[in-house]
């Protein structure tokens, strides 16, 4: 049976007292009303030739506080157009400008006048383009190396000095400058590391977005603020700002409905959305009786009670436990968890009535990666195609807010609108929750054991600070029983793994080296407070070979 709980705002609330609501949050700090940035936000247009470092280019941009987007190098000057984009960067990439059929810059980077920052691929394409010439690379120069300035004084190493360590990562490399450049840098193996033209067109054999590159940031800075102009406009407060004239123009008088995971995405999505329409946001939780402890009443806490969102709470706990007995094929979990929650959702949402746009909590790295980007942007998307699965005959409009962030500026954001820091920083945690950190069946008992010891891995790790460098720690429990000896008895009870990791993006991870005693305390309290454990071991895997979950 599902129980559901509907908490209503006042319908006649307005926009500004959710605003307010939002500051009280915030402790009084006013949230920018003024619209600070006029239509045309500062930008830069990174025009991507595929290099693996493309997207770290935008993050550093970002980070700059200057906003970028990154562009297919055959993007249409309408596109970048509507950037209004203040210079250009040109990413590397795996291509040589001899290839047949080598990406090469649209004129429009040329003919806008615009300054231009070639980097890696990027000098060579100007180079080439401009009428200089590159040579085909005898051998690579892959790694460190150090790069010495010219005489000639380059605003873009401005503040730096006469020499530093710069990364390398290139085959060809430039034998001639175009007419009108002169080389402003070079290292042992490239005599020409870096040029310029004097007149805003820089390019780099180096890659300055890379840690590897200590004075990179600088570099970048001193492109986008000295060459370029920009003055670094782009927090989180002028996001919100212009995100909220955004949502509530889009979606006018119509109905949003978001559905709240726990997770930051979907958190900062609907504060967002919330923050910009009130009332005419309505959030479904399914409380699917996977979830850690307290992890339910957090939600309701911050969403409901303090936020006076529309939500609705569904405690669909005996409806996915009874899907689960018995299941335990991981896949076959996975499957299950997934299904019922379309269902679940899928009546909530048509007990709202006429609904038009569905919020979610898609990023930049999702956007980038996907075949097609803006062709999802605005598509009218039937239920079925759709993720979080929605009403057969509903047709929904997309609202992703977030579709041009970063996951560090989501987190940014989350902080500005109030959220509260624990939610922010919130560790990664599955879809089908518990259900594939509990191997073999997934039972109450079995829920009430892992959540026990779970909360104690949450709770020492947080005390010893390392919550938030590490991707993920948590605890599993094994289909494993094992005997130990508690005072002049002879125990047969379970086994309790603990796994923690560091990882950038979960594509590749490392087993973190907690420190001895941590792992001592956790495993001494695990087998005192929670009832039936009496084995603790430590999951020393990395991924590759091993997953981050057991599951
Ligand atoms: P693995 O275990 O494949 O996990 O190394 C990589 C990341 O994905 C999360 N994960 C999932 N997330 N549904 C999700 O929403 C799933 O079925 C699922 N399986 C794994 C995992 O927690 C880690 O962050």
């Amino acid at each position: 049976m599902v129980s559901s709980r509907r908490v209503t705002t006042s319908d006649d609330m307005e926009i500004s007292t959710y605003l307010e609501i939002a500051e009280e949050l915030r402790g009084g700090q006013p949230l920018p009303r003024e619209e600070p940035l006029g239509r045309e936000r500062e930008a830069v247009a990174v025009i991507d030739f595929g290099s693996q470092y493309s997207m770290l280019i935008a993050r550093r941009v970002r980070e700059c506080h200057v906003y970028c987007e990154l562009l297919p190098h055959d993007a249409a000057w309408e596109r970048v157009a509507s950037l209004h984009p203040k210079g250009f960067i040109l990413s590397g990439g795996p291509a040589s400008v001899y290839d047949p059929g080598a990406p090469l810059a649209p004129d429009y980077v040329y003919e806008s006048g615009l300054p231009i920052l070639g980097i890696c691929y990027g000098l060579q394409v100007l180079t080439h383009q401009l009428g200089g010439r590159v040579a085909p690379g005898m051998r690579c120069e892959y790694g460190h190396a150090i790069l010495h300035q010219n005489a000639t004084e380059s605003p873009i190493f401005a503040g730096l000095p006469p020499s530093m360590t710069v990364w390398m990562s290139h085959g060809d490399r430039i034998e001639e400058v175009p007419p009108g450049f002169t080389t402003i840098a070079f290292t042992e193996n490239s005599p020409i590391a870096a040029m310029g033209n004097g007149h805003g067109i820089i390019g780099l054999q180096f890659h300055p977005e890379v840690a590897h590159t200590p004075q990179g940031k600088t570099i970048l800075e001193n492109f986008l603020y000295k060459i370029c102009g920009c003055q670094g406009t782009w927090t989180p407060g002028n996001f919100v700002v212009e995100s909220v004239r955004g949502i509530r123009e889009e979606v006018s008088g119509g109905k949003v409905i978001c559905a709240l995971s726990g997770g930051v995405d979907s958190a900062v999505t609907a504060t967002l959305v919330h923050h910009a329409i009130g009332d005419q946001l309505t959030c479904i939780f399914v409380n699917n009786g996977l979830l850690r402890r307290e992890e339910d009443e957090r939600i309701l806490n911050t969403f409901q009670r303090n936020m006076k969102m529309n939500l609705i709470y569904v405690d669909a706990t005996d409806r996915f436990l009874e899907k689960l007995n018995g299941v335990i094929d991981p896949e076959v979990k996975r499957r299950v968890v997934g299904e019922e929650f379309i269902r679940v959702f899928e009546e909530e949402a048509a007990r709202i009535g006429k609904v038009d746009f569905l919020a979610q909590g898609t990023l930049y790295p999702d956007v980038i990666e996907s075949v097609s980007p803006e062709s999802r942007a605005s598509a009218k998307i039937k239920t079925h195609h759709n993720v979080g699965g929605l009403p057969k005959t509903m047709t929904l409009t997309l609202l992703e807010p977030l579709r041009y962030l970063f996951k560090d500026e989501v987190r940014e954001v989350g902080l500005e609108l109030g959220l509260p820091e624990e939610m922010v920083w919130r560790q990664p945690f599955p879809g089908p929750g518990l259900a594939i950190r509990i191997i073999g069946e997934v039972t109450r008992e079995r829920l009430e054991t892992l959540r026990a010891a779970d909360w104690i891995v949450m709770n020492e790790i947080k005390k010893a600070n390392l919550y938030r460098q590490l991707w993920q720690s948590f605890a599993v429990l094994p289909d494993v029983r094992s005997v130990g000896v508690m005072g002049d008895y002879r125990t047969y009870g379970h086994v309790v793994a603990i796994r923690a990791v560091t990882s950038e993006d979960a594509m590749t991870a490392d087993w973190a080296r907690l420190p001895y005693d941590l792992l001592a305390r956790i495993s001494n309290r695990i087998a005192n407070e929670v009832p039936g454990v009496n084995r603790v071991v430590y999951d020393i895997s990395s991924k590759p070979p091993s997953t981050i979950e057991w599951e």
